[in-house]
């Protein structure tokens, strides 16, 4: 069995910094070596290859719960393939991500779960597990959910928006929040009110206003927070753990803390284009906001204060991607003269690490809480912990070493994404990944993709492990 030893670095964990060196055997974190007291050195030696870590941080790999690679949406396909996504995590220091299989109306779970891991298999190059999008609640469906969680798939996204296509009504979650409670699931939900926004879109259009900013101006914060509250009083009746993905707006995150101060099982994510982009996006002209749709959308600046102080409260637990890339040329383009037809999501998969370190840097989160935020909490919600999630003796080897002190700028002219803009084109930031390990594998190094399709396993995970 090779090892490695990764020396002279600051381990980063959730709970804390320690100068610490890092013995890799195998797929296996075999020790943490503190270095002020067992003399590293001799490891050192019996390592196969010593990777030099010197003024670098050690952490553990990014865990990107909220990704959707070849999705099917908006009439055409996410750019990115799980080959090509998750080559582009691994850029940016992502060793696992969940993507989300997608349940067509009409068909069953398991087929939709058989299909999703045809299309990962073999292909990607980091680790990766799936959440289920439930579209058609029936009877079958309620059954196949507790399939789903034999296979390892025990969180269920629904829908209280886009009427006709994903939307599910107060009655079907109900039943579906009633079915995972049985089990001990947790159900995500895509909180906006998409019964009144598409009134709010047909009037828009009526008028004849069809730029994309309008996307911004008919999805209002008010609904958000509206569709939260509902979906956290259905999970109380129904006594299932909630998270709302993809939180955007502070009447959203006014209404999860006071579901948590009560004790309620609820829990929220946000993603880096909440936090560093907004409304004015949209508002580019010559079509280029149709670079910045997405759902919810984009809001106004003054959310982003909220945001990061949820995410020091641990009102927001999580920070993921919801990495949704369509091009602009022939996808965005869909929706010229149109805005609804625009297709939504944003690409991202491949820099939330270092968008949230340049939050360390602002002065936003300390360094434990970005890797608790983009790691370890993220590995406990969706039952991966403690084998991802943590630099410990006997976690995967998932270890990301990062240069806090380089400087990049973020361009479609450099990025990994199959995708033809960059959302943060221009971008200067702080900070860089220089080695991704993915199971004691080297994936990216010092600039080098080494990595490959295949290596990437699918992982079975257990029950929320994060419950109050
Ligand atoms: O605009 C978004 N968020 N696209 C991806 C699908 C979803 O709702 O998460
Ligand atoms: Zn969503
Ligand atoms: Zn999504």
């Amino acid at each position: 069995m090779s090892t490695i030893l990764i020396s002279g670095g600051t381990v980063v964990t959730a709970s804390g910094t320690l100068d610490a060196d890092v013995l890799v055997a195998g797929e296996k974190i075999a020790a943490v070596l503190a270095r002020d007291v067992t003399g590293a050195g001799e490891a050192a030696v019996a390592a196969d290859r010593v990777i030099d870590a010197t003024g670098k941080y050690v952490l553990p790999g990014g865990i990107d719960v909220h990704t959707h690679m070849e999705m099917p949406f908006g009439g055409t396909f996410s750019a990115d393939t799980f080959e090509t996504g998750t080559r582009a995590a691994a850029w940016g220091g992502t060793t696992t991500i969940v993507d989300f299989a997608v349940q067509a109306k009409g068909t069953s779970l398991l087929a939709t779960l058989d299909k999703w891991h045809a299309k990962a298999d073999g292909n990607c190059a980091i680790d990766y597990g799936f959440h289920m999008i439930v579209s058609d609640v029936n009877d079958t469906t309620l059954k196949e959910m507790d399939a789903c969680i034999g296979a390892g798939v025990n969180s269920f996204k629904m829908f209280m928006a886009y009427p006709g296509v994903f939307y599910a009504t107060d009655g079907e979650i109900l039943l579906a929040m009633q079915q995972a409670a049985r089990s001990g699931a947790t159900v995500m939900m895509h909180a906006e009110n998409g019964i009144a926004i598409d009134q709010l879109v047909a009037q828009a259009i009526a008028a004849g206003r069809t730029d994309p900013v309008n996307h911004g101006l008919t999805r209002p914060p008010e609904l958000e927070g509206e569709a939260t509250s509902r979906a956290i009083t259905l999970a109380k009746v129904a006594d299932c753990p909630l998270y709302i993905v993809h939180l955007s707006a502070s009447q959203a995150l006014a209404a999860v803390a006071e579901a948590r101060d009560a004790g309620q099982n609820v829990f929220a994510e946000t993603c880096p284009q909440y936090l560093f982009l907004s409304l004015d996006d949209l508002a580019r002209p010559d079509f280029e906001g149709a670079k910045f749709v997405c759902s919810p959308p984009l809001r106004p600046r003054d959310h982003q204060d909220s945001l990061w102080r949820g995410l020091r409260t641990n009102d927001l637990s999580v920070v993921s991607t919801d990495h949704c890339p369509f091009c602009f040329k022939e996808q965005k383009e869909l929706g010229r003269g149109d805005f609804s037809k625009i297709p939504n999501g944003i690409p991202g998969v491949e820099h939330r690490m270092d968008l949230l370190h340049q939050g360390v840097v602002a002065g936003q989160l300390t360094l434990p809480r970005w890797v608790e935020v983009a790691s370890t909490t993220p590995a406990r919600m969706f039952g991966l912990y403690p084998r991802k999630g943590v630099i410990a003796a006997g976690s995967d080897a998932d270890i990301v070493i990062y240069d806090p002190q380089a400087r990049q700028t973020l361009s479609v002219a450099t990025h990994h994404m199959n995708v033809d803009y960059s959302a943060y084109e221009g971008m200067e930031i702080t900070g860089r990944v220089v080695t991704t390990l993915s199971r004691g594998r080297t994936v990216i190094d010092d600039g080098k993709y080494l990595g490959a399709a295949g290596h990437g396993a699918f992982l079975p995970r257990g029950l929320n492990q994060y419950l109050l």
